[in-house]
């Protein structure tokens, strides 16, 4: 297979391709998808307009030839997808592709986790913003209480997945937690990483003012344990990693607003109706879907993905305060998937 690595215009390869599979949530979380916009008329997309599993498989083909090597599956949730693990198969079979991971609210994993593993699935980032039960109920706003995510990562650490925690960290919703959190997972040896809240989206009331800086969870977590940092493992790791002194435990964070990553960003979204974005805060995609259901030969939609990437100018992150982007309508996060 060649490998024509294609490079953004400040270049940037295209190495990750994170693929929403669904944009329904079995969840809630009031800074995702708040009830009141996501009520039970919400237009969610109906089964004919996302993208089968064999699409999928021949876009991943496609992207694998452009240098990508890790896929993400999203949602959403994406374990509501139907056979989620047969996709999976199908991935796993694609030459060029070293890493096939996942991100779930991990409450399905308890029913799915071994046959998920089993299809050649290596990892899962689990979403888990609470220890507190009141705390975490009030987030998810479905009344899950967290022992259920907890059996979902006992389940997956049991069939052998590596596992990491996000948590995602919103000022008066849950930094209390920063602590029992860290504590919970250093003496369970689960990496955990603490997200600071994005402005993504529309509808979840963003304010700078509710984000937790990665200086202020650092001092909190100072204040109690000894860290050292670790050595990114590849250009355009999205986590700043340390390591709990003494033990190979770690913990990270990941700072789209106080500390931005977009100079090495290689990922690429496609959403589950199959519209291809270039930036987690774009406004409009690429109809893939469209692409694959006409008769267009490997080779056209190839080129056509070549040539968008080639032209990407994406930074997001760096450019958040600028007038430019202040009004720009960004896409829902449980559609995109994060
Ligand atoms: P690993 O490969 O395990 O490091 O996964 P990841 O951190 O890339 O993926 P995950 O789905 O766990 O995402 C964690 C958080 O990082 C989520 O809040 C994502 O929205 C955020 N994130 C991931 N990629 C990007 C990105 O390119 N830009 C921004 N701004 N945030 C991102
Ligand atoms: N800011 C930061 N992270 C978010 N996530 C969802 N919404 C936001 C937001 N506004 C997280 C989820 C999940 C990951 C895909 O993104 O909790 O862990
Ligand atoms: Fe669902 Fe994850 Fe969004 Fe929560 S953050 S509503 S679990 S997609
Ligand atoms: Fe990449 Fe856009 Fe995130 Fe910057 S803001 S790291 S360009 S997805």
């Amino acid at each position: 297979m060649k490998d024509s690595t294609v490079q953004d215009q400040f270049g940037r390869p295209l190495r990750d391709l994170r693929i929403s599979v669904i944009d329904r949530c079995n969840f809630r979380c009031t800074y995702c998808m708040p009830k009141e916009i996501f009520g039970k008329d919400y237009p969610f997309l109906p089964q004919d307009q996302l993208l089968s599993f064999t699409e999928i498989e021949r876009l991943v083909t496609v992207f694998a030839g452009l240098g990508v090597k890790k896929i993400r599956l999203t949602g959403g949730e994406p374990l509501l997808r139907k056979d989620l693990d047969q996709l999976i198969r199908k991935i796993k079979g694609i030459t060029g592709i070293e890493d096939i991971a996942l991100t779930t609210n991990a409450v399905h994993l308890v029913k799915q986790a071994k046959a998920l593993k089993q299809a050649g699935l290596d990892r899962i980032n689990v979403s888990l913003d609470a220890l507190d039960a009141k705390t975490f109920q009030a987030i998810n706003d479905r009344g899950v209480k967290p022992d259920w995510v907890i059996k979902g990562i006992d389940q997956a650490l049991e069939v052998g997945l590596d596992v990491k925690v996000n948590m995602v960290v919103k000022k008066g919703m849950n930094d209390h937690e920063i602590l029992p959190m860290a504590r919970y997972f250093k003496e369970r040896g689960i990496a955990l990483r603490f997200i600071e809240f994005m402005d993504v989206g529309q509808s979840n009331g963003w304010d700078f003012s509710s984000v937790v800086t990665k200086k202020e969870i650092y001092q909190q977590l100072a204040s109690e344990f000894e860290l050292e940092p670790v050595e990114r493992a590849y250009f355009g790791e999205v986590a700043k990693r340390y390591r709990y002194k003494g033990t190979k435990t770690e913990v990270g964070f990941i700072t789209s607003v106080s500390e931005s990553f977009c100079s090495s960003c290689t990922r690429a979204r496609i959403a589950a109706d199959g519209k291809f974005f270039t930036c987690l805060f774009a406004t409009d995609g690429f109809d893939l879907r469209e692409l694959v259901r006409t008769d267009l030969s490997d080779e056209q939609i190839e080129e056509k993905i070549t040539s968008i990437w080639g032209n990407r100018t994406d930074r997001y992150s760096d450019e958040r305060t600028e007038e430019s982007v202040k009004n720009r309508a960004k896409i829902e996060m449980s559609y995109i998937g994060g």
